[in-house]
């Protein structure tokens, strides 16, 4: 399979009043061509971070990308100049974020917005860019899009933009789409259209990284996934693999912590105990506190990444929970 996005060490961390937050900590992954790849994980673990990295849009300061390199189409995006940069934002990798307001300007009406994105990115006239607009309104679920496209971000509601800000994640057929939470405020019908149109998507070879706490919509779209945990990767793998033998703990918690009775509908249930403080990680692993199987080691040592069977997981005790 063909690579398109390379995320290598990354390390992202935040000055604060109570000292460093470690955000992201030596981070990497890898997206092919035409893939979903899920990204899961507790709140606070680290994945708006990770995803925000990727088109250098974590605010700085009080954020600082510390180390690594992120390689999308052979080129490095954390040292490519900012005019460059830009050309890639919203054409070949567009972003759907977890709160719609970031991506829409509260002072120029839907329509304007797109037809600019559009005009930005390519050389279509105007009147063809409002015509295109209005058929990406439609084809995310948008009532009455002739109407809507005249419409202030605050004449909607939260869910109609959100679908408005995934017409401008779509329209430009980039080839990878970052999503993060995209459809949390939408409800359930317009969700599956939403879903349907990645799936389209990803027909036509288009990439995405897919964050979100829901184990049932990473079954039901992604190929691989990766696990964070209190800022670190601890376990990627096919999706199958990982919810028929997790080899994480951590991940088998999660699993655990789906309602068995619909999957399609769960919300994480909490894992007993707490995740540690970013500002404070303790020596060894970071989930010993909360993990069933703890022994000696996990508190003296901290646990690399170990590749087993194409899969990969942080823990002392992966090898054997593969057997
Ligand atoms: N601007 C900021 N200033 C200080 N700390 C920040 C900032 N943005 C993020 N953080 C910290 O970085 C860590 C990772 O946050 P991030 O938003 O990536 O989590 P997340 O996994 O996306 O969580 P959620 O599931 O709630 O969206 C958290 O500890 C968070 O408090
Ligand atoms: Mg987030």
């Amino acid at each position: 399979m063909e690579n398109l996005l390379n995320i290598k060490d990354l390390s992202v961390s935040f000055k604060t009043d109570e000292g460093i937050v470690r955000a992201v900590d030596s981070v990497s992954l890898t997206i092919n061509k035409g893939e979903v790849l899920g990204l899961v994980g507790e709140s606070g673990c680290g994945k708006s971070v990770t995803s925000m990295s990727i088109l250098r849009l974590v605010s700085s300061p009080p954020g600082s990308i510390d180390s690594g390199e992120i390689t999308f189409d052979n080129k490095n995006l954390l040292s490519l100049p900012i005019e460059e940069l830009r050309k890639i934002r919203g054409k070949s990798i567009s972003m759907i974020f977890q709160e719609p307001m970031t991506a829409l300007s509260p002072l120029h009406c839907i329509g304007n917005q797109l037809v600019e994105t559009l005009q930005f990115h390519t050389n279509i006239n105007t009147k063809k860019a409002w015509q295109v607009g209005e058929e990406w309104l439609h084809k995310t679920g948008i009532s009455d899009p002739v109407k809507n496209m005249y419409a202030y971000p605050f004449q909607l509601s939260g869910g109609m933009c959100q679908r408005v800000m995934i017409a401008m994640a779509l329209m430009l057929d980039p080839k990878l789409i970052i999503a993060d939470e995209p459809t949390t405020a939408l409800d359930v019908t317009i969700q599956a259209q939403v879903f349907d149109l990645m799936r389209e998507m990803k027909k036509k070879d288009t990439s995405l990284l897919l964050i979100t706490h829901n184990m049932g919509i990473i079954w039901e779209m992604c190929d691989r996934v990766a696990v964070m945990y209190a800022s670190e990767i601890v376990e990627v793998g096919t999706v199958m693999g990982i919810f028929k033998k997790p080899l994480h703990p951590y991940t088998e918690a999660l699993l655990n912590s789906i309602p068995l009775i619909s999957v399609k509908r769960n919300k994480l249930e909490s894992i007993p105990g707490q995740v540690p403080s970013p500002l404070n990680y303790p020596k060894g692993c970071r989930f010993q506190d909360r993990c069933k199987y703890t022994f000696d080691k996990c508190r003296r040592e901290h646990p690399p990444l170990y590749n087993i069977g194409g899969n990969q997981a942080r823990c002392f005790l992966a090898e054997d929970r593969n057997k």
